[in-house]
């Protein structure tokens, strides 16, 4: 009989913490943040990166701000080895950047990682060992002491290679990979044992990383794991304490975040949550997230578009459109209701504010994103959308009963087509509607009109408002013998200082429409909105001209 497959796995043991913190803690600053880019992140490509596209992702990196950049596995490859090499030899690395190096506790590697580093102002060694139970059960058949020993005699070569060079200004970083799932008790004990092998001091403090190797438990699992370790570590006060999320369950941003209020004072990671399976944690959503609380993150992320343009070139994979702040769709709404908003958002909104725009939680332009993607309008959209692109492509704002007039034209064309509508295709759509009629009312000069063939006289008017609407709607009935009642009347100035008209208007009892003249002579854009008005209401419904 098939098992319920739930049957297969365990759930995650608690964590005993008697009186955490974290959960009502805030994060008051930014963390120490370490790119992995270039080694976890590369290790994960399907075709790593060459040296020149290295290159390229360090020097952006070094753009960004990052001050420790993790560079490679240069005892594991001959492109990582060479890379570093390039770095320290072509002088490529600021004075205020260090470079890191992985590397595991075996005498042959870790001496062919010194000769990578030789001549390196500054660098960062950091050594890993697996310390989980099943890893020291299935992987490796170490017992607990073998593990200890392994991390401890890694570290004694590495110290006694380090003081050989004392030209260069080394630190020291220890993983006990897997950390998540191991025994915490055990985890302590084997980075106390580092410890102790590498005496940090004060002045001179080494790294201890946490890795979630494979991120097996929920966020809050993780943060009582890394205040546990915060509370119980020797040499606290002489370790940086650093968190390695990885995003098995899709909440290594969450986790990364709870472990900074946890105590973490570092975080690695990778742009865009690059990185073995499903990826390290994001450092660019984590530090915009931190740049949306009003913390600067020390992080330049001001051109998204170009930082993501060279990752996806150097790791050849693409950045998803949904992708938090750098995605193609997310300062973007298709829904009519939050266009309105964000219409709405955008017209209160003050240069120097605080960000208030519903639905956007930053401002599109901290990112160097343009608003112009912001709304976009498809069969899902109301009249919120085409309004807002009218308004940026005609430069004025029809009234609310012409927008809504007008949505049905433009829901007319998207539900038919299936697919989005432009903000281009939406003026030309509304020049056609309200501008190009065709009908029996026609303009023939300035303050001159006709209606089929037949000369109407438009008397002059002291005073352009609503009267010398009617006036000219009167004028046009006597000659259709038909009544021409105006219903409505606004008027608004363009951004190019004309005047646009809307008037509402009925032809002998028939259905009201609306029409729009746009000019830079009041009394002609009157002329025109009535024209337009006449014309749609007799025979040219929106309905008619969409289905033409
Ligand atoms: O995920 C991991 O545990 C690692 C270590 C080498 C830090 O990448
Ligand atoms: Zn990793």
């Amino acid at each position: 009989m098939l098992r319920n497959p739930a049957e297969k796995y365990r759930p995650f043991p608690a964590i005993r913490l008697n009186g955490r913190k974290w959960p009502t803690r805030t994060i008051e600053r930014a963390p120490i943040w370490m790119s992995t880019d270039l080694r976890d992140g590369n290790q994960s490509l399907i075709e790593p990166m060459s040296i020149e596209q290295k290159t390229e992702f360090f020097e952006m990196l070094v753009q960004i701000g990052f001050k420790e950049i993790e560079v490679g596995f240069p005892s594991a490859s001959q492109t990582d080895f060479d890379f570093v090499r390039k770095l320290i030899d072509e002088k490529r690395i600021p004075d205020d950047v260090t470079i890191e190096v992985l590397v595991q506790s075996r005498e042959d590697l870790i001496a062919r990682t010194f000769e990578a580093l030789e001549g390196a102002s500054r660098a960062i060694v950091h050594l890993y060992n697996a310390i989980c139970p099943s890893f020291r059960k299935i992987v490796f058949g170490q017992s607990k002491e073998e593990v200890k020993a392994l991390a401890v005699n890694g570290t004694r070569m590495i110290r006694e290679h380090a003081d050989a060079c004392p030209q260069t200004h080394w630190t020291y970083q220890y993983s006990p990979e897997t950390f998540s799932m191991a025994e915490l008790t055990f985890a302590r004990e084997v980075c106390d044992a580092v410890a102790q092998t590498w005496r940090p001091t004060r002045d001179h403090k080494m790294i201890v990383n946490l890795p979630a190797t494979v991120e097996a438990a929920m966020p809050n699992v993780y943060a009582d794991q890394i205040e546990w370790m915060d509370r119980n570590l020797a040499y606290r006060d002489s370790i940086v304490l650093s968190v390695h999320p990885h995003n098995d369950r899709g909440t290594a941003v969450a986790a990364a975040e709870m472990a900074v209020l946890a105590g973490a004072d570092r975080v690695e990671g990778c742009l865009f949550g690059n990185g073995e399976r499903t990826g390290n944690v994001d450092l660019v959503t984590l530090a915009m997230n931190l740049y949306t609380q009003g913390i600067d993150p020390g992080l330049d992320f001001s051109d998204i578009d170009a930082v993501r343009r060279v990752v996806e070139r150097c790791n050849q994979l693409p950045v998803h459109p949904r992708h938090p702040y750098a995605g193609d769709l997310v300062f973007t709404a298709f829904s009519g209701s939050h266009q309105d908003a964000i219409r709405k958002g955008f017209a209160l909104q003050q240069p120097d504010a605080i960000w208030e725009v519903p639905y956007l939680p930053i401002d599109p332009a901290d990112l160097g994103r343009s608003y112009d993607a912001v709304i976009r309008v498809n069969s899902q959209s109301g009249k919120g959308g085409a309004t807002y692109l009218l308004e940026r492509g005609m430069g004025f704002t029809p009234p609310r009963r012409v927008q809504i007039e007008f949505s049905h034209a433009v829901q007319k064309v998207t539900d038919a087509s299936g697919v989005e509508i432009t903000g281009e295709a939406i003026c030309s759509l509304f020049e056609r509607e309200y501008f190009e009629t065709k009908g029996p009312a026609t303009m023939v000069g300035a303050g001159r009109a006709r209606f089929e063939g037949r000369d109407v006289a438009i008397a002059a008017a002291a005073q352009i408002d609503e009267a010398h609407a009617q006036a000219v709607a009167a004028a046009f009935a006597d000659v259709a013998e038909e009544s021409v009642e105006i219903t409505s009347f606004e008027t608004a100035r363009t951004a190019q200082g004309g005047t646009a008209v809307f008037v509402g208007a009925r032809v002998g009892g028939q259905a009201l429409r609306h029409g729009v003249g746009v000019a830079d002579d009041a009394a002609q854009a009157v002329l025109a909105a009535v024209i337009s008005a006449i014309n749609r209401a007799t025979w040219q419904t929106v309905d008619r001209r969409v289905a033409a």
